[in-house]
């Protein structure tokens, strides 16, 4: 009967697996026992000729012994793979004591990790500590909180990465000033480094960058202030004789503004190709916290004020390296990296 003639099959199929001395004849048993047109196949076929009342047990039972089956191919299979692989190895054709082809390449830090590092380690010796935020950001703490309007160009889809209607790609790292001012007690002294994406891409612009950005709110806060901690930061990265000056700019979020420059430390102030011959090179943006955005944070205006710095790291690392082409930063060329080792 069909139960009979199932362990009959059982037993022939094993025997013809075990005598497999390699996987490519265990396979082809495999396929002549559990193939499309395999002996098993052929059973099951036979099945629709039983009676309506013998069938669901009859195919219970098939596929129960094909299960089994199944499951002893798979066990004599990784047997054989195993002593397969065993006697490859064992052969003298691999030989592991061999020496490689090449030496090993060793890695290094990549420069914008470097150069992050040296600004929070100068930055943090006048009591500034790191703050950070998340990638994806609320429109709300993006904008709004920092006094952009509604329709400020800065909004636009070409420059912001939008996720849906009410989160963005963060454009700055300024949206990490709100996360604090509304959960932290001033006074505040914080940094905040990380990076930033806007829908740019060219020579001196990439689309994800880094921005190291500052913040501090104190009773009685000044462009004074701002002008002190800027000079002193400077003058530790690019050295002692680096000037600054401020140019008046525009941020919705801060109330002066100023584009911050450098003397440009390759040429001194002379005039090169990277200053455009001008001796002054732009690093940053920086201002006085605008009193809306103090407020946004419930923050009282008539008692707390505040300054803010942003930097752009890749156009530090490329100032200080001389490096001309933002894009080398996202090739992961250890050639490239390997270069800053111990540059700062
Ligand atoms: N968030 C500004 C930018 O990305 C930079 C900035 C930071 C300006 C803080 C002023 C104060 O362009």
């Amino acid at each position: 009967m069909l139960s009979e003639q199932l362990d009959q099959l059982v037993e022939d199929a094993l025997g013809s697996f075990k005598a497999a001395t390699n996987s490519k004849s265990l396979y082809d048993a495999k396929v002549k026992y559990l193939g499309k047109s395999g002996k098993f196949t052929e059973i099951l076929k036979g099945l629709g000729k039983l009676s309506k009342e013998e069938r669901p047990a009859a195919g219970k039972l098939v596929n129960e012994k094909k299960k089994e089956l199944e499951e002893a191919y798979s066990q004599i299979l990784s047997n054989l793979e195993t002593a397969e692989l065993n006697k490859k190895i064992e052969g003298d054709f691999f030989n592991f004591s061999f020496p490689g082809s090449s030496e090993a390449q060793i890695g290094s830090r990549h420069p914008i990790g470097l150069v992050i590092e040296e600004m929070i380690s100068i930055l943090s010796r006048l009591g500034f500590a790191v703050r950070t935020g998340p990638h994806i950001e609320s429109d709300e703490k993006n904008f709004s909180k920092l006094n952009f309007p509604k329709d400020h160009p800065a909004r636009d889809m070409q420059d912001t990465f939008y996720i849906g209607k009410d989160h963005v790609l963060r454009t700055h790292t300024s949206p990490i000033q709100i996360r604090t001012m509304e959960t932290e007690p001033p006074p505040l002294r914080i940094l905040a480094p990380g990076s930033v994406f806007r829908c740019d891409s060219d020579i001196s612009h990439s689309p994800n960058f880094y921005q190291v950005e500052g913040l501090y709110v104190d009773k009685k806060v000044s462009m004074a202030h701002l002008k002190g901690i800027i000079g002193f930061f400077v003058r530790e990265f690019f050295g002692e004789k680096t000037k600054t000056r401020f140019r008046p700019s525009y941020f919705p979020f801060t109330e002066p503004s100023a584009e911050v420059d450098c003397t440009c430390p390759i040429c001194k102030g002379k005039g090169c190709r990277t200053c455009s011959n001008s001796g002054w090179i732009e690093i940053g943006g920086c201002g006085l916290v605008h009193p809306n955005v103090l407020s946004s944070c419930g923050l009282d205006t008539d008692k707390w004020q505040g300054l803010a710095f942003g930097f752009g790291v890749e156009r530090m690392a490329m100032i200080k390296f001389g490096i001309s082409d933002i894009r080398l930063f996202n090739e992961n060329l250890v050639n490239f990296s390997n270069q800053f080792n111990g540059a700062l």
